[in-house]
């Protein structure tokens, strides 16, 4: 299990991908100097764990470490959150608060979604980190800062200039060094030990001892696409652990989110047959877990003839246990 962010270092995060190999390695080198980092890959794929772990193994590692998402801010905000405000600059700002460049003051400030910040975001950082200065709102007094700059952004920034949304002035100030973060469909000799390091995680917070994985299970997630990468397959692990009710993860307790394009497309197909009054086939409405479950084991009950034994050794349960849910099922 990695260390919590304030702590996880570079050499700290393992991997089996040669393309995740040398981000690592340039974020290695990275954190040896104040060079700006920009990080690019998709949601999930470990940007911001990233940019926490060269912030910690650099020699700034001692000092701030601030975060920055700018992308759904209103201008004002921006303003005040970047550089803070004097007392009374205006209605409700009752005391001197201080801003993101200035708490990250010989420490590490982390812009998040860096594309998608407005353009007179983008005016007010270019202009600190050109000249090093900048002003609280509402006061005159320069004040100086030196931080290290490290963004995230999940599309080319050049591809953003190249649209005119992106300042080109400050794409070549903050564009040192470029980490490409690959997707986890192209990193997939990482999932079995991602998959493990997460299920020892989640077992232990829902209090199950899950020994094992079926090879089916592992073969449904291997053909899976990740859209949302690495925090996708952690809520997938804690899903499956609720799921499962032995010690082995079969290829039932491996759920993915529905395509919800196919869904409204099975949905368009049937509306026309449906009339407004018409009382539709009863659907499985009860989508609690513990009735997932049973219909789970009704299913591998049936599947195996009534057999007790069996069904017990598939779903990775005690017969005892089996028998117990049988009851609840279809009690005598
Ligand atoms: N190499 C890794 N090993 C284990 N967990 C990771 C790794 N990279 C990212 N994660 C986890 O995946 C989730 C998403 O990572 P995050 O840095 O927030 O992604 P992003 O900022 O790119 O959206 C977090 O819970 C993070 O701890
Ligand atoms: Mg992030």
């Amino acid at each position: 299990m990695l260390r919590p962010l304030s702590k996880l270092k570079v050499e700290e995060i393992a991997t089996s991908n040669p393309a995740m190999e040398r981000c690592l390695r340039l974020a290695q080198l990275a954190a040896t100097s104040d060079v700006p980092v920009v990080l690019l890959g998709e949601t999930g794929t470990g940007k911001t764990l990233l940019a926490h772990a060269i912030h910690n193994s650099s020699t700034r590692a001692e000092k701030a470490f601030v975060a920055f998402n700018a992308s759904a801010m209103s201008d004002t905000l921006i303003e005040s959150q970047l550089f803070g405000h004097e007392r009374g600059a205006f209605t409700g700002a009752q005391t001197t608060v201080k801003g993101k460049f200035e708490l990250a003051n010989q420490g590490t400030l982390f812009l998040d979604e860096i594309a998608d910040m407005s353009p007179l975001a983008q005016v007010k950082i270019l202009r600190v980190l050109e000249y090093g200065e900048f002003e609280r709102v509402g006061s005159e007094q320069m004040l100086t800062c030196d931080v290290r700059i490290i963004c995230a952004t999940n599309c080319s920034l050049l591809g953003r200039v190249r649209q005119g949304k992106f300042r080109e002035d400050l794409y070549h100030r903050l564009n040192g060094l470029t980490l490409l973060i690959p997707p986890l469909r192209d990193r997939l000799e990482e999932l079995p030990a991602l998959i493990a390091a997460e299920l020892k995680a989640s077992g232990r917070r829902e209090g199950k001892k899950i020994t094992a994985i079926h090879p089916a299970a592992m073969e449904k997630m291997l053909a899976y696409g990740w859209p949302g990468n690495l925090r996708e397959l952690s809520h997938t692990v804690r899903t499956m652990t609720l799921f499962c009710d032995g010690h082995v993860i079969l290829p039932e307790h491996v759920v993915f989110p529905p395509d919800l394009k196919v869904a409204s497309e099975e949905v368009g197909a049937e509306t026309p047959e449906i009339a407004p009054n018409e009382p539709k086939e009863k659907e499985p409405n009860d989508l609690s877990l513990s009735k997932a479950l049973m219909r789970h084991i009704s299913l591998v009950y049936e599947q195996t003839g009534r057999n007790q034994r069996r069904s017990a050794r598939l779903l990775g349960i005690s017969r005892a246990t089996l028998a117990r849910h049988l009851r609840k099922i279809a009690p005598k």
